[in-house]
This record gives C-alpha cells, structure tokens and sequence, in this order.
C-alpha cells in the first residue's frame, strides 16, 4: 500500500491588518457585536499586487522548504482558491511560473471554504493510486476584493491568506486516512458571488446590480454548517477505525467561534484539543485549514502518529473533512 505523507506545511497572511475598530468606522458595527457573534477580533487584507496566486506561492516556498522538495520535483499542483488571480488562465498555472514548478501538473479546485479538503483529498488519491509521487496542496483566498464594504453581514467576518502542504510518497500508514466531500443541493444561493461567469458576466450591468459582490445568508448557512460540519467528522474518524477520544486536535475551519464551539461540544472535546485562531485571522477560505495546521505544529499539538480532524463548511454548501495521521 501506498500513502501520502504530509512532510512540510506553509503559510502566509497579509501584513495589513483590519481590526473591528477599523470596521466600526466603515460599517454600523461594533467590536463588541462582532467578538461576540463571530469570535474576530481582526483579520488581514491583502495589499496592492498581493493575489491568491502570489500569497499561494509564499505559503507552498515554506512548504517546500520544510520538506526538502525541489519545486522541480512536483508532479501534481493543485490550487484550492474560489477567488483565482483571473478566470483564465488557473490560480495553479500562475503558481507553477513563479515556484519554477516546471513538471508539475496544474490545477484549480473550488469547493470555497471547503477548498482545502477538497484539494488534499486531490493529492491524497493521485499519490495513493501510485500515479504521482509528490504533490503540492495550497489553499489560498482573496475574498476581501469580492466584499462589499456596505454589507456588515458579510463584510466584517473575511480575510485574506493562504496555506499549503507537500505530500509525498511512502509504504508507513500515516497521511489522510479518510475523507467525506459533500454537498447539500439546492442551497447555492445562500452564499454566493452571482456575477463575472457565464450566467452574468461582467456588464455594466452586474456591476450596477453589484453582482460582483459575495452575499451570504447567515443564520441559514451558520445552522447547515454546525449540521454538516459535525456529521461529516464522525464519519472520517468512524471510516479511519477510530472513536472521538483517539483524536488528538479537530482543526475545524475557522467561520465562527460559535460553529466552532458547537463542533467541540457534538464531538465531546474539550477546548484544548479544538485549534482555534479565528480570533486573529476571521474566515479565510481555503486557507484556514493550512494557516491553522502550520500554527497548530508551531505551538507544539502535533506530534508524529498524532490523530487530526479536519472538518470545512462553504459556498455551494459544500462540506470536506478528512482524518490524518501526523507525519513528521
Ligand atoms: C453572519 C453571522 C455572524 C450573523 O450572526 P447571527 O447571530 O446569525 O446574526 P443575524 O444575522 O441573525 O442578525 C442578528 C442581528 O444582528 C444584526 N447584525 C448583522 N451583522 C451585524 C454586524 N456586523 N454588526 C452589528 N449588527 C449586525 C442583524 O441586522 C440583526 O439585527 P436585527 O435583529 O435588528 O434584524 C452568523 O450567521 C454566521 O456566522 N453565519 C455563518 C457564516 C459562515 O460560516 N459563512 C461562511 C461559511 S464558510
């Protein structure tokens, strides 16, 4: 048996903080309000030429690095980003030029906030299946340029950055032992950034309509999300032969602390194995699953043979979750 070994993680976040001071001046909101109901205290905003592409490529030269791999020596790059540089050519493409990642297979997937586990169920199969032997997973996200800044629904709970992980090639079981990807029909208009496709592309018309502009449905998505969320993490722990208690971190993705809270309460995990560091960084997207394994290794809670959970929720609704191993 083949399995895909996590063996280097990155990150990258913006240098421009927006704190929810800086929002109370922009919208009718208030710190309060916000640290209350989401659990954000500030998030970072990507600054000028700063793009999913290129905070992707910061992310994955840490990864790389930490693992020792030659961008050379990538076979597959998968991009897991709803917010790609343009819609043609891929966020993947972009990234292959400015890594040098000249072998390597480009590109995009988007399943939104559930990018990443999307992504790495990608990378997982095609280096279990013996078709590629190192692959690169990075999760990046630039909502805050398809956030309308008059909308505090949405507008007060994105941010910017990106993550990545190497995964390569070994016989010793350890990696993503499981994984569930779903969906929930019908529901793709609660949250969802209608314009610039091929429904209503670019017109001075969509721009009128604000079409461009993310909308969201809060209080539906937020119930679907603690549903999905918490069914879909028992099922990677049950398929991966495991019980609740052998997990040693959940790395839920980071939307809200209250989603969060509900998701350590379903699972019966007490705060100190449920990553969190929403409070610093809001929603990223795709990459808050990354961002949060990268500080989570950084503060000491993953060890080699350590059991970890990975569950998102996003646009489409989609769901990803997935059981990993700790590698290193
Ligand atoms: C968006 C979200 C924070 C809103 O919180 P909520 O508790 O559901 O709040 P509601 O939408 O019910 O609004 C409650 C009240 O707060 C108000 N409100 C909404 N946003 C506000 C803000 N930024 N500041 C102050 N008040 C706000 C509403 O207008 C409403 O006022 P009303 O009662 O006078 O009508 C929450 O629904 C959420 O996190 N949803 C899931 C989002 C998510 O995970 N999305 C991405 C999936 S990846």
């Amino acid at each position: 048996m083949t399995y895909a070994a996590l063996t280097g993680w990155g990150m990258y976040v913006p240098e421009r903080v927006l704190s929810n001071a800086d929002l109370e001046r922009i919208v009718d909101t208030s710190d309060e309000w916000i640290v209350q109901r989401t659990g954000i205290r500030e998030r970072r905003i990507a600054g000028p030429g700063e793009t999913s592409a290129t905070m992707g490529v910061r992310a994955a030269r840490q990864a790389l690095d930490r693992a020792g791999v030659d961008p050379r020596d990538i076979d597959i790059l998968v991009v897991a980003t709803s917010t790609p540089d343009q819609l043609m050519p891929s966020a993947a493409c972009v990234v292959q030029t400015e890594l040098g990642a000249v072998r390597a297979g480009p590109m995009d997937v988007n399943a939104a906030c559930s990018g990443f586990a999307y992504g790495l169920a990608v990378g997982t199969q095609f280096v279990r299946s013996g078709t590629s032997k190192t692959v690169l997973v990075i999760g990046t996200d630039t909502l805050s340029r398809f956030l309308n800044y008059q909308d505090r629904g949405t507008c007060i709970l994105f941010g910017d950055g990106a993550g990545a992980v190497v995964l390569q090639a070994t016989d010793e079981p350890t990696g993503v032992l499981s994984i569930d990807l779903g969906a929930i029909p019908n529901t793709g208009e609660m949250l969802e950034i209608p314009g610039g496709g091929s429904a209503h592309p670019a017109s001075p018309e969509t721009l009128d309509q604000k079409l461009h502009y993310m909308t969201m449905q809060g209080r539906e998505v937020f119930k679907h999300a603690v549903r999905a969320m918490g069914e879909s993490t028992l099922k990677v722990i049950a398929d991966a032969g495991l019980t609740p208690d052998q997990v040693s971190l959940l790395i839920p993705h980071q939307a809200n602390i209250r989603i969060i809270d509900a998701m350590a309460k379903r699972l019966e995990l007490p705060m100190h194995q449920v990553f969190v560091n929403i409070d610093r960084y809001g929603n990223t997207s795709a990459a808050s699953i990354p961002i949060a394994m990268c500080e989570a290794q950084e503060a000491g809670l993953l060890k080699r043979g350590d059991h970890l959970a990975i569950t998102a929720f996003g646009g489409g609704l989609t769901w990803g979750s997935a059981l990993i191993r700790w590698s290193v």
